[in-house]
C-alpha cells in the first residue's frame, strides 16, 4: 500500500465539526469534539458517529444508549478547541428532551437513541435513530474551516 496516497486520499472525505453529548455514570455532562458523522437512513431517520474505542463518550452511550449531536456553525470554533481542551464550563449547554446536554447557538442539534454498535475497528460506530431535532443559527462549521483533519 502506497501510505502517503491512503492518507491523502482518506482526508478527501469532507467532514462537520460536532460535539457529542453524553452523561458519566454519576449523572454529570460530557462533551467530546467529534467529525465521523452520517446520515444512514431517511425512514427512519438514523445517523452513525464512529466513536474512539477507549473514549469515555463511548462508554457513556453504552450504558446509556443515548447521546446528542451539536452542529457547530461558523464562529464557534472557539468553542471547538474548549471542548477538546476539555473546559466544559467555557461551553454555553441547554438540554435536549431527555436532558442530555446541547450547545446553545450552535446550527443545530439532534438527539439520538442507540440502536447498535458496530465493534470494529479503533472507533465503534454506534448507529441511532434521530428522534428529535432543534435548528439553531448560522451556517454549519466544516472541519477544513478549522484547518483540522482526523481521516488518515
Ligand atoms: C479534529 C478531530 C476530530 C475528532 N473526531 C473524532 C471522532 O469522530 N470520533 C471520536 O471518537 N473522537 C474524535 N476525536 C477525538 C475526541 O475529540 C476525543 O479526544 C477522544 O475521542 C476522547 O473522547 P472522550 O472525551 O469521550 O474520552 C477527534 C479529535 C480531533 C482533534
Amino acid at each position: 500500500m502506497d501510505k502517503k496516497a491512503k492518507k491523502k486520499v482518506l482526508q478527501m472525505v469532507p467532514y462537520g465539526a460536532y460535539i457529542v453529548g453524553t452523561k458519566t455514570e454519576g449523572g454529570v455532562d460530557h462533551l467530546m469534539f467529534g467529525t465521523w458523522l452520517m446520515q444512514t437512513s431517511f425512514k427512519p431517520p438514523l445517523v452513525t458517529f464512529a466513536l474512539s474505542q477507549d473514549s469515555r463518550t463511548l462508554a457513556n452511550v453504552r450504558r446509556s444508549k443515548a447521546f446528542t449531536v451539536s452542529i457547530l456553525r461558523q464562529g464557534q470554533e472557539d468553542l471547538a478547541q474548549h471542548v477538546l481542551d476539555e473546559a466544559f464550563d467555557e461551553v454555553q449547554k441547554e438540554r435536549s428532551p431527555s436532558g442530555l446536554p446541547v450547545v446553545a447557538s450552535g446550527a443545530g442539534w439532534m438527539e439520538c437513541r442507540l440502536l447498535a454498535i458496530v465493534e470494529h475497528g479503533d472507533h465503534r460506530i454506534a448507529v441511532a435513530e434521530a428522534t428529535d431535532f432543534g435548528v439553531g443559527e448560522g451556517k454549519p462549521l466544516s472541519l477544513d474551516g478549522l484547518g483540522w483533519h482526523y481521516g488518515g
